[in-house]
This record gives C-alpha cells, sequence and structure tokens, in this order.
C-alpha cells in the first residue's frame, strides 16, 4: 500500500540505527582487508604525492624517485598536517610545515631543526601496504598484516603475455553511496537509462545464486547494440545474446561469451562519495564494415578513442542516476521500500553481512587507544 511520503528533516540513519536493508546497505562501508585501487599507475609519476581516501580515512600516495609506489597515513605526527600538502623527496615524503620526513614505512627520518639535546626521536604514522598490477597501484586499507594472506583480485586477461587483452582503465567519482553503484551495473532493468547507447537491452535475468562471498547471475540481453559500439563488435564471432555477472564482494564483474569482460572496482570515500575502477576489456574488436579485427597494437589507441566517445558519456548516465538517486536517498530515506529486481536484494545482503563481519572485528579486537600525547608515536596507531 503507498502512502504519501514527505522529505525527512533529518539525515539518513547510521549502520547502527538503520532499521531495514536498505538502510542498513545504504550506510555500510566496505570492509577494509582487501586489495583496493589507489590511482592508475600512470596517474602518479615519480616525486608524485596525493591524497587517496578510503572510508573517510586519509592516505598519501607517493611515488619516490626509485620508481615504486608507497602510502603512509596521511598526516604528520607533529602537528597532524596533510603530508599531500608537502612533497615527495627521494623516496620520503617532507611535511611542508617543520620539514619532517618520512620513509614509505611511515617512519620519521629526518627533522631539519634543533632537537633540543635529546635522541632522534621514534615518531612515525601508520604505512599502508601497496603494490601494482594490471596498470594499476593497490592499496590494503586494512589490518596491514593480514595483507599477505590475500591476492590483488586474479584477472587472467590482463596478465602479460601473448595471450593479454588490451585495457584502459577508466576511473571516476560520484557523489554517491558504493551500493548504488554495485545496484546500478547488475541490475539491467535500467536499459531505459542508456536509450541512446544501448550497452544491453531486452534483459531476462535466467538466474542467481550467492555462493560464499560472491553473487552469481545470468541474463539473456543484447549487448552492445548501440549505435557506434554495436559496429565494432563481431556478431558471427560473438554471442551477445547472453551475459554472466558477478558481485564477487567487493568488487563487481561481467563476462559476454569470453570475449568482452568487464571488471569494477569501487573504493568508498565516505557515505556519500565512491571513486570507481571500470576495467573494459576486448579480447578482439572488429573494423567496421570489413569483418577483420583491429590489429592489436593499435588497440590501445582504439579502446582510449572509445573510452572518450562511448564508454565515459555511457558511464555519465549512471553517475547522473546514481548521484540523483543518493540525493533522493538523502530526502526519502524512510520511504517505503520498492524494488523488483531479486538480485539487488542480494547484493545488498552480501554488503551488509560483510561489513558485519568487519564491525565484529574491530569489536572483538579493540584497538588499544593510546594516550593523546603518544598517538604519533607508534606504528599503526591509527589501525
Ligand atoms: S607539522 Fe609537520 S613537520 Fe611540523
Ligand atoms: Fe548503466
Amino acid at each position: 500500500m503507498s502512502r504519501t511520503y514527505t522529505r525527512q528533516p533529518k539525515p539518513p540513519p547510521t549502520f547502527e540505527e538503520a532499521k531495514n536493508t536498505r538502510q542498513k546497505v545504504r550506510s555500510a562501508g566496505l570492509h577494509p582487508d582487501y586489495w583496493y585501487p589507489a590511482e592508475q599507475s600512470g596517474a602518479l609519476k615519480k616525486g608524485e604525492v596525493k591524497e587517496i581516501t578510503f572510508w573517510k580515512r586519509s592516505i598519501a600516495l607517493f611515488r619516490g624517485e626509485d620508481g615504486q609506489a608507497r602510502a603512509i597515513e596521511n598526516r604528520c605526527a607533529h602537528r597532524q598536517l596533510k603530508l599531500t600538502t608537502g612533497h615527495v623527496n627521494g623516496c620520503n615524503v617532507v611535511c611542508p610545515y617543520h620539514g619532517w620526513t618520512y620513509d614509505g614505512d611511515g617512519k620519521v627520518v629526518d627533522i631539519p631543526h634543533t632537537l633540543f639535546g635529546k635522541k632522534f626521536p621514534k615518531f612515525r604514522v601508520p604505512s599502508v601496504p601497496v603494490q601494482e598490477k594490471y596498470g594499476l597501484i593497490w592499496f590494503w586499507p586494512g589490518d596491514p598484516k593480514l595483507a599477505s594472506q590475500k591476492d590483488v583480485p586474479h584477472i587472467p586477461v590482463l596478465e602479460p603475455g601473448p595471450d593479454q587483452w588490451t585495457c584502459v582503465p577508466v576511473d571516476v567519482t560520484w557523489k554517491a553511496h558504493h551500493s548504488m553503484i554495485i545496484d546500478n551495473v547488475s541490475d539491467f532493468t535500467h536499459a531505459y537509462l542508456h536509450k541512446r547507447f544501448r550497452p544491453f537491452t531486452d534483459a531476462e535475468l535466467l538466474g542467481y545464486e550467492t555462493v560464499g562471498d560472491s553473487v552469481l547471475l545470468q541474463y539473456d540481453t543484447k549487448v552492445g547494440t548501440g549505435p557506434i559500439s554495436g559496429k565494432f563488435v563481431n556478431r558471427k564471432k560473438i554471442d551477445t545474446n547472453h551475459m554472466k555477472l558477478g558481485y564477487e564482494y567487493p568488487f563487481q564483474w561481467s563476462n559476454t561469451d569470453d570475449q568482452i569482460k568487464h571488471w569494477l572496482f569501487v573504493v568508498p570515500i565516505d557515505e556519500r562519495t565512491t571513486r570507481s575502477f571500470f576495467l573494459f576489456c576486448f579480447k578482439a574488436l572488429q573494423v567496421p564494415g570489413l569483418g577483420m579485427d583491429i590489429p592489436k597494437p593499435l588497440m590501445g589507441r582504439f579502446m582510449r578513442l572509445a573510452n572518450e566517445i562511448i564508454v565515459k558519456p555511457l558511464l555519465q548516465e549512471d553517475g547522473d542516476a546514481v548521484e540523483a538517486e543518493q540525493e533522493g536517498w538523502e530526502a526519502h530515506w524512510d520511504a517505503p521500500l520498492a524494488e523488483l529486481n531479486p538480485v539487488v536484494k542480494e547484493f545488498q545482503h552480501l554488503t551488509i553481512r560483510k561489513w558485519e563481519e568487519y564491525l565484529a572485528t574491530q569489536s572483538l579486537t579493540p584497538l588499544k587507544k593510546k594516550p593523546a600525547a603518544d598517538a604519533g608515536v607508534e606504528a599503526g596507531a591509527g589501525r
């Protein structure tokens, strides 16, 4: 039964206050004990430092003169300035205020002023594990001790070698909760939004199941029939009437006939902001009208162009929609639930379950709080 609904005067509930699945999922974070993309490798040059944020925790990501990427908590142990307001010197990052200098482990290695007769102090901030793979810099925002227990998500088609597919990642930041983006990418009822690009049309959900920490689903749908994109897909070679998808926590993927694949990694900045890394991968694309594949050496250049004229405008449609959804959510978070696609609830249950798992680990092993005076001294004091 519908009821008239007026704008909520209060902000949406916190996870602890949430009363139903949607309120819970829209306030849940993502479990930090996974590898997440921090930046595209090419976007962090030697000598650069950039701020990345995971669920309100600011991290300084920098690349030293040796070419290696490093990350530490983005605050000076001295007066808590963001280290991203400073600069990289050699393989260290320097705070602009008094020049304290941090190595990649977060240790203060230089203080360029008097020590007032004291021994060189053991000040430090927590470091954040980092590695590079598939053209991305990955970081581990969770417990650093667990970082070696999991790998960066395996993307076989991007492993170096003769069979490597071409991929030019696209990353976007939208003012929307990460769960809205996960809902969006696997819920094909929103074909209506994409009337111009038609990435999928006439979708029929064939089935879905939750297996462990994954929701797997399949659609019968016409893939890539848009006016431009449709010309580059060789329908004689590729079955474009069927698509498999997965929300393999905390990321999402799709697969069309083992020929077209994509991965999406969402990085939650806060409850209403998410950075998303889309990796669209094609085994081959054809030269329109000629029936031959675009030569592999040209694929990178072609995909850079395709990103500009198809992928980014298409994603912009999703971005505009989820940002509007976020605004609608904040105004009407207590409106009656109205959802038809059963997979949406499945994604939401998984996100909630994993966030509860994370919260449970936090209450089992409460952080040992140091007295405020020592807060910057110990490794791992922040997490
Ligand atoms: S505030 Fe960073 S060196 Fe003093
Ligand atoms: Fe979409």
